[in-house]
């Protein structure tokens, strides 16, 4: 199978990937749904637009904890190495990615156009004024805009949010012009995001999918379902493109 889908690979002319959490589990990264996924530990509640506009503090304490305390310290991992190979080798246009780890830049990539927006700044909900994070520390919570006094938010979109420009432009022309998709490790449960592969599919790209599990993908798009980790499916189809 893995050697099927290098073979896609390689008469590709346009190739996309499609990351959710499960390309960063192997960093330690916990997905959000499924075994010990985020959610059944925490109510994403503390993520929705509103409950952090009227509770800022208590948002703030969990949005520290886990995006920036623990995922913050995440290290990128063979699956992203490997997609970075990949573009450099010229087997990979660019990554839709809805995780805001950072880890693809981290690993060297290139084109990333980052749907759920990102964790490096954060953005004064008064102002639209925007920090580096590690410009503003996260001591005290939760942190002020030093132009206005406004509350400052990570840049990445709450439930709620809209989806961030010019990355949604950009991903849904992907889907429009690309020849080959490769879903990894998402549920395709959460929309728009989830949107996308359907679109490519509908425009005559081919689906491979990488997943330990199937998704909501897997039977109705996906043509070549590599299920194991991502860090093994990756690695072996970096090993086939070597050889070519
Ligand atoms: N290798 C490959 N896939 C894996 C691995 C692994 N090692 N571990 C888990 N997975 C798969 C799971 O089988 C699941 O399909 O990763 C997926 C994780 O699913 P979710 O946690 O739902 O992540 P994702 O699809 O990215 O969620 C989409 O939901 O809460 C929002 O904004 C959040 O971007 C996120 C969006």
């Amino acid at each position: 199978m893995i050697q099927e889908a290098a073979d896609i690979i390689k008469k590709a002319n346009r190739v996309t990937a499609f990351t959710g959490a499960g390309i960063s589990v192997e960093s330690g990264i916990p997905p959000f749904r499924g075994e010990n996924g985020l959610w059944s530990k925490y109510d994403p509640g503390f993520l929705d637009i509103s409950y952090f506009h009227s509770n800022p503090l208590e948002s703030w304490k969990l949005i520290k904890e886990i995006f920036y305390d623990f995922f913050g310290k995440a290290t990128p991992n063979k699956a992203h190495y490997g997609l970075a190979e990949m573009e450099k080798a010229g087997f990979l246009d660019a990554i839709i990615t809805q995780n805001i780890d950072n880890l693809h830049q981290k690993s060297g990539s290139r084109k990333i156009f980052e749907f759920h927006g990102d964790s490096r700044d954060l953005v004064c909900v008064s102002c639209g004024k925007k920090y580096p994070v590690t410009e503003i520390g996260l001591d005290n919570l939760p942190p002020e805009c030093t132009n206005c006094g406004g509350v400052l938010k990570p840049d990445f979109i709450f439930f709620g949010e809209q989806i961030p420009e010019p990355a949604r432009t950009n991903s849904f022309r992907e889907a429009e012009i690309s020849d080959l998709f490769i879903l990894i490790g998402t549920t395709g449960e959460v929309t728009p995001a989830s949107e996308i592969p359907f679109i490519a599919k509908e425009n005559g790209a081919k689906i491979i999918e990488i997943n330990i599990a199937k998704s909501s993908y897997t039977d109705r798009i996906t043509n070549i379902f590599l299920q194991g980790k991502a860090t093994e499916m990756i690695s072996g189809l970096v090993k086939e493109l070597r050889e070519y």
